[in-house]
């Protein structure tokens, strides 16, 4: 088989990766891919928006499925489009992006299909927004209604924060704002392989989407993830399939707008039991980085199986293992990014206890720059949690470029305690001693 994966990040060169090592693949192409996939995979300069020349060379080169990363081409009707030529997409039509695409769309089938998330309004006007916070109450969260890559989201401490965010949220842009109830708890991610009918959940992964440790500082696209989560364990993550993840796949299905793909669930798991605070109509990134490096089912079947409606009776097989990783952004992320920077040490090796996917590289004559706010995922592998964070960071040790901001506390809320801590005194230790 084929296949041809739209996108150019992190979560694409893992995709790219897994489908190398699938036995039903043969080809691996990726539009437009990036430096740092070339080895395992056809890396193809077009541009995804110049419609016709891509099909046209999809049809070319007898392309059997693609593969779509990224959300923007989804919510732009690209998959429609390569439906029409009668090629197979894993990617939802542009209507059934609209669960990513519209957080109105969202929450609006959500209430009215009873699926768990936080109270909300959808506002437009000062006056009226300013009433429902006072209503409700600080911290409150205001979201853009569009698609801001993580980014339109603002969570307001105090009655004047708030006052500031939504008029500044609604006079720069036509969109309205989504009021939303503050929730408690710890994030999970789950994703699940959807074939418009059929669900078939993967294990729990949690991302880290605050720029700075302790979740402070700005949101972002996600600076680290590790997977599984010792908290979701069977019976919670069956709670989710069966309260959230089945509903809105049969809602999505009766509203005439069946869901195909990956459905990417973030959930806060509430005193109340787990909610929803987000779809993605796509794979996350970085989970998708901690989370194909376990899996052991070929990937390109269960694509291809979810493309074509038949995941019916299908499962996943997983390692026994966890993974782990650390996102290294350019300085400046993720406002103004810095980018250009000579990368040194090795970006390239794969072996059993770590990995690099590349996010935002590019290559200049002899060496690699950063060209990107994401620049690498780098990915450790272990028994335990702690085992593949020390990896990781032990991997992130050998890697360098001007103006490098990580986080230290990737899997800290799992773990209790610093890994990044102990490993940097661990290294201290063994140099004195
Ligand atoms: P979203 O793009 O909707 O996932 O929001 C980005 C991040 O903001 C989430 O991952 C949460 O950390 C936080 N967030 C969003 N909505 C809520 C909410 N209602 N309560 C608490 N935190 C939230
Ligand atoms: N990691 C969050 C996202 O992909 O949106």
């Amino acid at each position: 088989m084929k296949v041809c994966i739209i996108g150019n990040g992190g979560r694409e060169h893992a995709l790219a990766w897994k489908l190398h090592h699938s036995p039903s693949v043969t080809d691996v192409y990726v539009v437009p891919g990036n430096a740092g996939m070339t080895s395992i995979a056809t890396v193809v300069n077009l541009d995804w928006k110049n419609r016709d020349t891509l099909l046209a060379w999809l049809l070319d080169y007898k392309i059997d499925l693609v593969v779509i990363g990224p959300e923007l081409p989804l919510i732009e009707g690209l998959s429609d489009a390569i439906r029409t030529v009668g090629i197979p997409v894993f990617g939802p039509s542009q209507q059934a992006s609209r669960l990513e695409g519209s957080k109105s769309f969202a929450k609006d089938i959500m209430r009215r299909y009873e699926i768990p998330t936080a109270k909300y309004e959808v506002c437009q006007d000062v006056e009226t927004g300013k009433g429902i916070i006072h209503q409700w109450g600080v911290p409150i969260v205001l979201k853009r209604d569009g698609l801001w890559g993580g980014k339109g989201v603002t969570i307001c401490e105090t009655f004047t924060d708030a006052e500031q965010v939504l008029q500044e949220m609604l006079s720069s842009s036509e969109e309205s704002v989504v009021i939303e109830e503050y929730m408690r708890g710890q994030e999970v991610s789950l994703l699940s392989f959807v074939d418009g009918t059929h669900v078939l959940p993967m294990i729990g992964a949690r991302d880290h989407k605050r720029l700075l440790d302790h979740d402070e500082g700005p949101n972002t696209g996600g600076m680290g993830a590790y997977a599984p989560v010792p908290e979701l364990d069977g019976t919670l993550e069956q709670t989710i399939v069966d309260t959230i993840v089945k509903p809105i796949v049969k809602a999505m299905a009766e509203e005439g707008h069946p869901y195909v793909g990956c459905l990417y669930t973030g959930l806060m798991l509430t005193e109340e039991g787990p909610k929803v605070v987000e779809f993605n109509a796509r794979f996350g990134d970085p989970e998708t980085q901690v989370l194909l490096p376990l899996l052991q089912s070929d990937l390109g079947v269960i694509m291809h199986a979810t493309a074509m409606g038949q995941l019916e009776g299908m499962s996943l097989e997983w390692s026994k293992q966890y993974a782990s990783c650390v996102i290294l952004a350019s300085e400046g992320y993720p406002q103004q990014t810095l980018t250009g920077q000579r990368i040194t040490g090795d970006i390239h090796t794969i072996d059993t206890v770590s990995m690099v996917f590349h996010s935002g590289t590019t290559y200049e004559t002899d060496h690699y720059v950063t060209q990107g706010g994401r620049v690498l995922g780098v990915v450790g592998l272990g028994n335990t949690l702690e085992q593949s964070l020390e990896h990781a960071y032990e991997r992130v040790s050998m890697i360098d470029f001007e103006g490098q901001q990580y986080r230290k506390d990737i899997g800290e809320s799992s773990i209790g305690f610093c890994i990044h801590t102990q490993y940097r005194k661990n290294s201290i230790d063994k140099e004195y001693n």
